[in-house]
């Protein structure tokens, strides 16, 4: 199926107004899709969805209203290392835009490298480093494939982040995300690498995701909750384990910025 049928598709079972906003939900943060006021189709009535592949995501796309905004939100994401193909979420952002959204926000689960950025907050990505290499658009024929990568992290859209987590009260740091490709973790002397480089967390996703949504037109903004410190710079075991357990204590803060973001957002009446 296309983007184009599955849009359609969608719509038929979700209703005909378009969405705004695009929200995909990392592990452990799948909570705020039951909060969505809507129709969830699981991702395996939608052709070419990513399969529930990964523990601790929710693979079921959520249409509807959260606080006064018609969103669409991903309960799961595909990741590069489960199939080796960086464009996994193509399709399914393709379909995001088909809906009718100009934007996306991604939510991920993150190492921190940063002392003042520990286990339970919240890091909005400011920028990011594509630490593997990969491109989802290798392969992609037209021109569109040369996508400016400057301010690809939204100004405007952080901007009105930083300001919902100011009213909110919840410390909101901007940083660099690197993307890892996993599934492994980092080994600490690709952390300390990370650091010079000029990382501030590490993760194994959204990066894909960020190019994609360039890519396509759509605005986009990330946010990490911080699980863990990264390799080498805490006593703590990195496990896949511990990440689900930590993600619980960020996905309340980010629930609430989230929540304030949508808020502001339903009574602008500006593109986003
Ligand atoms: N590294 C990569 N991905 C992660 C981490 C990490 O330390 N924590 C949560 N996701």
């Amino acid at each position: 199926m296309t983007a184009t049928d599955l849009a359609a598709l969608i719509r038929t079972r979700a209703g005909q107004e378009p969405v705004r906003l695009g929200l995909i939900l990392g592990s452990g943060l799948g909570h705020l899709a039951q909060a969505v006021e809507g129709v969830a189709i699981p991702y395996s009535d939608l052709p070419g969805f990513p399969h529930a592949g990964v523990s601790g995501h929710n693979p079921n796309l959520v249409i509807g209203t959260l606080e006064g905004v018609r969103v669409a939100v991903f309960g799961g994401r595909a990741h590069y290392y489960e199939k080796g193909d960086p464009a996994a979420m193509r399709l399914p952002l393709t379909v995001l835009r088909d809906l009718g959204a100009t934007a996306l926000i991604a939510t991920n689960a993150a190492g921190s490298l940063r002392p003042d950025i520990r286990p339970g907050d919240l890091m909005l990505l400011s920028d990011h480093i594509n630490f593997s290499g990969l491109n989802p658009l290798i392969g992609e024929p037209t021109d569109a494939r040369f996508v400016p990568m400057t301010d690809a992290h939204d100004p405007d859209l952080r901007a009105r982040l930083r300001d919902a987590a100011t009213k909110t009260g919840i410390p909101l740091p901007e940083g660099v995300y690197a993307w890892y490709s996993g599934p492994s973790f980092e080994t600490p002397a690709e952390i300390r690498a990370i650091r010079i480089l000029g990382g501030d967390a590490v993760g194994m996703s959204t990066v894909p995701e960020v190019i994609l949504a360039r890519f396509l037109g759509l605005r986009v903004a990330a946010i990490s909750t911080v699980t863990n410190m990264a390799a080498g710079l805490s006593d703590e075991k990195i496990s896949h384990e511990h990440t689900k357990a930590m993600a619980p204590l960020g996905a309340a803060k980010l629930e609430q910025v989230l929540r304030q973001f949508l808020r502001d957002l339903a009574v602008t009446d500006t593109a986003v």
